[in-house]
């Protein structure tokens, strides 16, 4: 096993505190560090000091900052030596918003944050889980490449609808959870999110007239979420969940034994410069970007009709990087 550096930044917020936990359970992690806010629910040390007593061999610390201090200015002790930095730092929506709507106020957390990893640990993984996440990801992607920082290292994590899309397939089939694996491409909201059910071979046995809904089950997973916690946030046990499974695939790559998980990265796989598809994490982070494979007709139509809407969505993110350079 190896010794990573790990830091949660967020970590005491709703997927902040089981994300950590998650990643105090890694056997790759050798420290762990819970970055938030002070005026957070939890302070970050009392997060920190709780998780310091699991029987692993991560050492866990916490950092809390004042919400007008620059990260840049602070949070080098807590950054220095990271490997992997996850960031679900950020406003969740409330019912009836987009993800969209979370930009402005979401996209400058993450810059805030991103700016200090490129002083910091500008060798780290970076991995965002802020909406939205069609936008931030390009943004931070723009800042990074400004400071010479290769763009291989800021992943978007989508993994939550892969998840997602495993457990409805298990559900609809009852083929054992363990063995579906469902390709979830394009991007992390509405219709951009397309399962490619074809590809599993469970999802594959699924009749030609059950998939769109279940697709758009998929789709609108984080939305029903949303509506049934009825205005106190969205996901965040499944998503650290998932964020988790993102996690240890990143350092899994990083010490030597690649692993493929979906994920939002630059690419060049479509005409799109933005794109959720499969990655494999090698020892420098995003090592492969996978094509897409073979899709069905229904797939096919999908994917064309998506990618106007997450093109207007990746422009939000450069016009955003541009307008706050
Ligand atoms: P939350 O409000 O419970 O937690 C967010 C935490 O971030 C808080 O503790 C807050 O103090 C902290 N924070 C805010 N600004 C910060 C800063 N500048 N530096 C450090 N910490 C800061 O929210 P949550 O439910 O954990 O959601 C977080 C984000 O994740 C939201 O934007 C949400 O939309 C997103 N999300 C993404 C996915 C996905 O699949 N990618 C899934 C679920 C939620
Ligand atoms: C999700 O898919 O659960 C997240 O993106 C949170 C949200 O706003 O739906």
């Amino acid at each position: 096993m190896a010794n990573y550096k790990v830091c949660v930044v967020g970590g005491a917020g709703g997927i902040g505190q089981p994300l950590s936990l998650l990643m105090a359970m890694d056997p790759n992690v050798s420290e762990l560090c819970v970055y938030d806010l002070t005026l957070a629910m939890v302070p970050a040390e009392g997060v920190a000091a709780d998780l310091s007593h699991l029987n692993h061999k991560a050492v866990v610390k916490g950092y809390a900052f004042d919400k007008d201090d620059r990260a840049i200015d602070k949070a080098e002790e807590c950054l220095t030596g990271c490997s992997l930095v996850l960031i679900p730092a950020g406003v969740p929506r409330k019912p009836g918003q987009d993800r969209k709507d979370l930009l402005n106020i979401n996209a400058g957390i993450a810059k805030n944050i991103v700016e200090a990893c490129a002083k910091f640990c500008p060798d780290a993984v970076v991995a965002l889980i802020v909406n939205p996440v069609n936008s931030v990801v390009p943004a931070m992607c723009e800042l990074w490449k400004k400071k010479g920082l290769n763009p291989k290292k800021i992943v978007g994590i989508t993994t939550l609808d892969c998840v997602r899309a495993e457990k409805f397939v298990h559900e609809v089939t009852g083929q054992p959870v363990g063995g579906i694996s469902i390709p979830v491409i394009g991007g992390h909201a509405g219709t951009t999110i397309l399962p490619l059910f074809s590809q599993d071979a469970a999802g594959a046995t699924i009749p030609a007239d059950k998939v769109p809904d279940l697709d758009k089950k998929v789709q609108d997973a984080g939305t029903v979420v949303v509506a049934a916690k009825n205005g106190k946030g969205s996901a965040t046990l499944s998503m650290a969940f998932a964020g988790a499974r993102l996690g240890r695939a990143v350092l899994s790559g990083l010490a030597g034994t690649p692993v493929t998980e979906c994920a939002y990265v630059e690419s060049t796989i479509t005409d799109l410069p933005y794109f959720a598809s499969k990655v494999t994490f090698g020892k420098n982070g995003v090592e492969t970007v996978h094509d897409l494979g073979p899709l069905s007709d229904y797939e096919k139509g999908r994917l064309e009709a998506l990618k106007p809407v997450l093109k207007e969505e990746i422009a939000a993110g450069l016009e955003y990087a541009a307008a706050n350079e």
